[in-house]
């Protein structure tokens, strides 16, 4: 029986490149050589040495949520219980104007995003190896003809990606260090998460754990 169940949970790992996403949902596994990782994360480093990294907290309740964040670009995405979701163009402990977002990051958008504007917010995710993200919709913006370009950085995940419906059938796959991701078209509004992490599957951060960017645009 146990064993049933295991082997039919891994056989919802589908692998994207046998298999479309939903609503063509992008994924280019080793977008990043391992040299660009590395830069990606000193200046992430340097990133978080300038805007501390927070706890994000649900709306209303204010339960905390397991990942710790910051930004960098324009605007940032915080999440307070009393203000909600939103973005804003500082810090929300510190007060501080978020770090410019690295030029790699900017080239990147340049050339996968096919929009002719730059990415006003990229948001910094640290998943330690418990963290994980319920399934959502990025729709804090303002703006849902942009795509949605995000990079995965360390241990390896288990992502999760259905349709504009949260009740919408989903699929599985795990994203590893340098892969990216490009919600666009229709599936800019698809419903997504991070199940888990699968710490030691990356020597890339000092310790265990994932690092997301994500780069959106905010404004029209
Ligand atoms: C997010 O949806 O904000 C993060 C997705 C990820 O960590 O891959
Ligand atoms: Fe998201």
């Amino acid at each position: 029986m146990i064993n049933n169940s295991l082997t039919i949970r891994r056989l919802a790992i589908i692998s994207p490149q046998l298999e479309p996403l939903p609503h063509d949902a992008q994924w280019v596994p080793q977008c990043l050589t391992h040299e660009e990782q590395l830069m990606l994360v000193e200046e992430i480093r340097q990133i978080v040495t300038a805007a501390p990294l927070f706890v994000p907290k649900m709306p209303r309740t204010g339960k905390p949520m397991s990942v710790r964040m910051t930004n960098c670009g324009p605007l940032g995405w915080v999440t307070t219980k009393e203000e909600g979701y939103r973005y804003q163009a500082m810090h929300p402990e510190t007060g501080e104007k978020w770090p410019d977002m690295p030029a790699t990051l900017l080239k990147l958008w340049d050339k996968y995003a096919d929009y002719p504007k730059p990415p006003e917010a990229c948001l910094v995710n640290f998943y330690e190896a418990s963290a994980k993200m319920g399934l959502h919709q990025d729709r804090d913006e303002n703006n849902f003809d942009a795509p949605v370009l995000s990079i995965s950085l360390g241990d390896t995940c288990l992502f999760r990606i259905g349709g504009e419906n949260r009740k919408d059938p989903t699929k599985s796959f795990k994203l590893t260090s340098g892969d990216m991701m490009l919600l666009t078209g229709k599936s800019r509004m698809a419903f997504h998460g991070v199940d888990r992490i699968y710490p030691g599957t990356s020597t890339l951060l000092k310790q265990d754990g994932r690092i997301n960017l994500t780069l959106r645009r905010v404004t029209a």
